[in-house]
């Protein structure tokens, strides 16, 4: 098998992600983001949504009757999401540790572990200041990310994935790496794929960093950011996290 590596290994990651991620049930979990908003925030019309990616949540954001405005890094996963065409929605191309728009929401969101991505104590602070910053008063927080006791409890491990569609067969492996004094995970992806059109193989690597927190930390960042924890619970069933318990959802809300 001949395989040519990649020259623009992000882009092409990029371009592959909504197919990567073809299983995620987004209405599904949409739909419990809004079920916290309804406890929480009934009135709530606006939301920004940090690391919207390719619009996913977005688009179920948009159908249940919000005006949504997305934070993103990568212009190839923004360029996705604006073909969709969903209503009311606009996505900003920035850094969600460091945005500023000249605008208030009443929720802000991250969704399926952007906030794991600062792995900085100071990216973290100053990505919490700003939600709280563009938080009306009594503006809730929403996020998801990998939990300590878990990471810890369960350890990472080598993961595989294949997925295709008519044009491309992928197969992801994901290969894990603690470092201990970080609080951090070391996430080497490597995708093959085949086109089926002339059944050549390209090879592509992708390197991520990701955070995982106690609730301690979290709590500590909120209170320096002028915001107080609400809730703690497992992502989507909303059972008390546990060692288990790789997603955690906080809900975090604006003081007065
Ligand atoms: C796992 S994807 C999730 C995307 C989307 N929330 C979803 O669930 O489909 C992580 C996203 O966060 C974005 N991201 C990571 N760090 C970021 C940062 N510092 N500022 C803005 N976007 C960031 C990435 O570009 C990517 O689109």
């Amino acid at each position: 098998m001949k395989v040519k590596p990649s020259s623009n290994a992000f882009q092409l990651y990029n371009t592959y992600y909504d197919l990567l991620y073809q299983d995620k049930d987004y209405l599904k979990e949409g739909q419990y983001v809004y079920s916290l908003i309804r406890e929480f925030s009934p009135g709530a019309r606006s939301i920004v949504e940090l690391g919207s990616g390719t619009g996913n949540y977005s688009a179920v954001f948009s159908d249940l009757g919000f005006k949504v405005t997305g934070i993103e890094k990568s212009q190839p996963m923004i360029d996705v999401a604006n073909a969709k065409g969903i209503r009311d929605f606009h996505s900003l191309q920035g850094d969600i540790a460091e945005f500023n728009v000249e605008e208030n929401f009443d929720i802000a969101t991250s969704l399926f572990h952007v906030i794991s991505y600062l792995t900085e104590n100071q990216q973290v602070l100053s990505c919490f200041r700003q939600v709280s910053k563009h938080l009306n008063a009594g503006g809730l927080f929403i996020f998801d990310v990998w939990y300590t006791p878990a990471v810890y409890s369960q350890v990472p491990e080598t993961r595989y994935k294949a997925v295709e569609n008519e044009e491309v067969h992928i197969t992801r492996i994901a290969r894990p790496k603690i470092n201990f004094d970080a609080n951090t995970v070391d996430l080497e992806y490597r995708l093959i794929l085949q086109h089926k059109s002339n059944n050549a193989y390209e090879a592509m690597e992708e390197f991520h960093c990701m955070r995982h927190f106690s609730t301690p930390e979290i709590k500590m960042f909120a209170e320096l950011a002028g915001l107080t924890l609400l809730r703690s619970e497992e992502f989507l069933t909303a059972k008390q996290p546990g060692s288990n318990t790789w997603g955690v959802c906080y809900i975090l809300q604006k003081n007065a």
